[in-house]
């Protein structure tokens, strides 16, 4: 990893935690746990690359189909995470932000978002973005809502409608975009994540499902990010 440019912004779609369960013979939910701790160590070496905001992709507005069971399980590792979050991101000096409509989760689990952070507001070496309820048309419907209501309060006019301005009605306003994607379980498809936000990254699709990923996989990713020429639609070579 000597000379590489470290990507500022790395988002991964954490895919593949039922299909690992499956292939053990497992319930799903097992998948899940075994995702959370990849999770878990994921931070630590994404802050220790250098990597200065990581988003991950762990519950989809579409997720919400699966069996009653299975969201269940989901619903009890976040309520779990949100707690033992507040000690990874203390100790490893990380700001934790969610994105995503949180209203519809129960409310000590919203208590539990909101306290994670502000308790971890300003730590500084790394950002950690967590897509929960998450769905990038969902995101743009509630941000066109709000800039609605803006325009009709006089806050702006249409004629301030501009990239930016779109950008800061996000919920990922004051975060740069990703310079990296990463998608696991061999699934290449964006399945409604961070679609205004992708619109230049680069991607990188790997067999390997979620909860195998290691560190190895994520050096591999940054090692292809350095091998490709962004031209953000300029004309080079
Ligand atoms: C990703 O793993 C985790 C969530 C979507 C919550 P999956 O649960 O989608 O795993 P597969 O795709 O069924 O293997
Ligand atoms: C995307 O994975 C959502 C998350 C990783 C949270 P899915 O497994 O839900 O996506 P599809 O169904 O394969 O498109
Ligand atoms: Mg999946």
């Amino acid at each position: 990893m000597d000379d590489v440019r470290v990507p500022k912004h790395v988002a991964i779609i954490m895919d593949g935690n039922g299909r690992w369960a499956k292939k053990r013979g497992l319930p799903r939910k097992m998948g899940h746990v075994e995702g959370c701790k990849v999770v878990e160590r994921t931070v630590e070496d994404a802050a220790r690359l250098g990597i200065k905001y990581l988003t991950v992709y762990a519950f989809s507005t579409e997720n919400w189909k699966r069996s009653e069971e299975e969201v269940d399980a989901l619903m009890q590792l976040f309520r779990y995470y949100t707690k033992r979050l507040l000690k990874i991101a203390g100790e490893n000096n990380v700001r934790v932000k969610m994105i995503g409509e949180r209203s519809r989760f129960a409310p000590d689990i919203i208590d539990g978002i909101n306290k994670l952070e502000t308790t971890t507001a300003n730590n500084t070496r790394m950002t950690f973005v967590i897509a929960v309820n998450y769905g990038s048309r969902d995101e743009i419907r509630r941000s066109v809502t709000r800039m609605l209501a803006d325009c009709q309060a006089g806050v702006i006019s249409a004629a301030e409608v501009s990239e930016e301005r779109i950008s800061s009605y996000l919920d990922t306003a004051g975060i740069p975009d990703p310079d990296l994607l990463i998608r696991t379980s061999g699934e290449e498809r964006l399945s409604n994540f961070l679609l205004w936000q992708l619109a230049y990254s680069e991607f990188y699709f790997t067999d390997v499902l979620w909860p195998d990923f290691r560190k190895e996989e994520l050096v591999k990713a940054i090692e292809m990010y350095n091998s490709r020429e962004r031209r953000y639609g300029d004309a080079k070579g």
